[in-house]
């Protein structure tokens, strides 16, 4: 009797799947048809870039709310560990990912009003792939894990600053499922006061110096100071010629931040071609082009 219920209960779980399935290779389908540009997550009032078409006034998800969340989550909660290890895969591999990939890891993580875009995931990527030596991350998410598996075709180890203790564990616990904990380390850094700002509390997080690379996504808006604590408390542990990708480059703040850090420790500013306004700050090559912190 027993072993006919767990049947039952296994088959339906399988016709579970199987249906979850079948909606996405359809979506996908659509996509492909372009009768759903966005793939699912249009489906479910998402953009292809994840951002929500409802807030954007764009297009109304005739399902409702409550309906729409509980799929999303159902959906996000199948769909991510597949498209993610499709993306490892791919990069363990040697291979350049599909561009489209991207879109789905933003959608399938669906955190979208605070996960990196396509846009600066995929520039990442490319600047991991391209250099060597220890990465920084200011503010954990999707981007630690993409990184992190860049990072670990590469040699190079990943060391991300988190201030919120439930959001980090939610990272650890992803980056412990797909095996990334060994290249990329989540040190618990609450926010704390450094004098004019605050910034994360890195006394023990055990940062190496030599960083060559930082993916600068945080602390959030909110944070007295905003992202500009970076310079001042960690320039010592960046390498000579280190760059920072900073992204929101398009917002007033994250510009006046990084020309702030270019008059008071020297280096050079630019903006990236991917039309996002991603400002890449380089440190000065030389120690004696680093200026005396003002
Ligand atoms: C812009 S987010 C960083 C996103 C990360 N780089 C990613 O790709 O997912 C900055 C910070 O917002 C916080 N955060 C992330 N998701 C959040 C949410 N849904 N609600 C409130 N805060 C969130 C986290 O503390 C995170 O470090």
């Amino acid at each position: 009797m027993l072993q006919r219920s767990r049947k039952v209960c296994a088959a339906k779980s399988d016709s579970g799947i199987r249906k979850l399935r079948a909606v996405w290779t359809q979506a996908r389908g659509f996509q492909a048809w372009g009768l759903c540009p966005g793939g699912l997550g249009s489906l479910f009032g998402r953009s292809s870039n994840g951002r929500s078409l409802v807030s954007h006034g764009t297009h109304m998800s005739l399902i409702p709310w409550r309906i729409r969340n509980y799929c999303n989550k159902l959906y996000q909660g199948w769909m991510f560990p597949r498209v993610f290890r499709r993306f490892l895969s791919t990069i363990q591999a040697g291979k350049v990912p599909d561009p489209s990939v991207y879109s789905q890891l933003v959608v399938a993580w669906g955190n979208v009003s605070f996960s990196a875009d396509t846009r600066y995931l995929q520039f990442c990527v490319s600047q991991v792939q391209a250099g060597s030596g220890p990465i920084l991350e200011c503010g954990s998410g999707l981007s630690t894990l993409v990184v992190a598996a860049v990072a670990s075709v590469r040699g190079r180890e990943l060391y991300s600053l988190e201030h919120h203790a439930g959001w980090r564990e939610k990272v650890q616990r992803e980056l412990d499922r797909f095996g990334l904990n060994t290249v990329a380390h989540l040190p618990s850094t609450p926010l704390v006061s450094h004098g004019d700002f605050d910034w994360y509390d890195v006394a023990q997080a055990n940062i190496p110096a030599g960083l060559t690379l930082v993916i600068c996504d945080a602390p959030p808006h909110s944070t007295r100071g905003g992202r500009s604590g970076l310079m001042p408390v960690m320039r010592k542990s960046l390498a000579p010629g280190c760059r920072v990708l900073m992204d929101d480059g398009i917002r007033q703040g994250e510009k006046e931040i990084v020309r702030k850090w270019q008059a008071d420790f020297g280096g050079t500013v630019t903006e990236d071609m991917t039309g996002k306004g991603i400002l890449v700050y380089k440190v000065p090559e030389g120690v004696s082009g680093l200026k005396p912190v003002g």
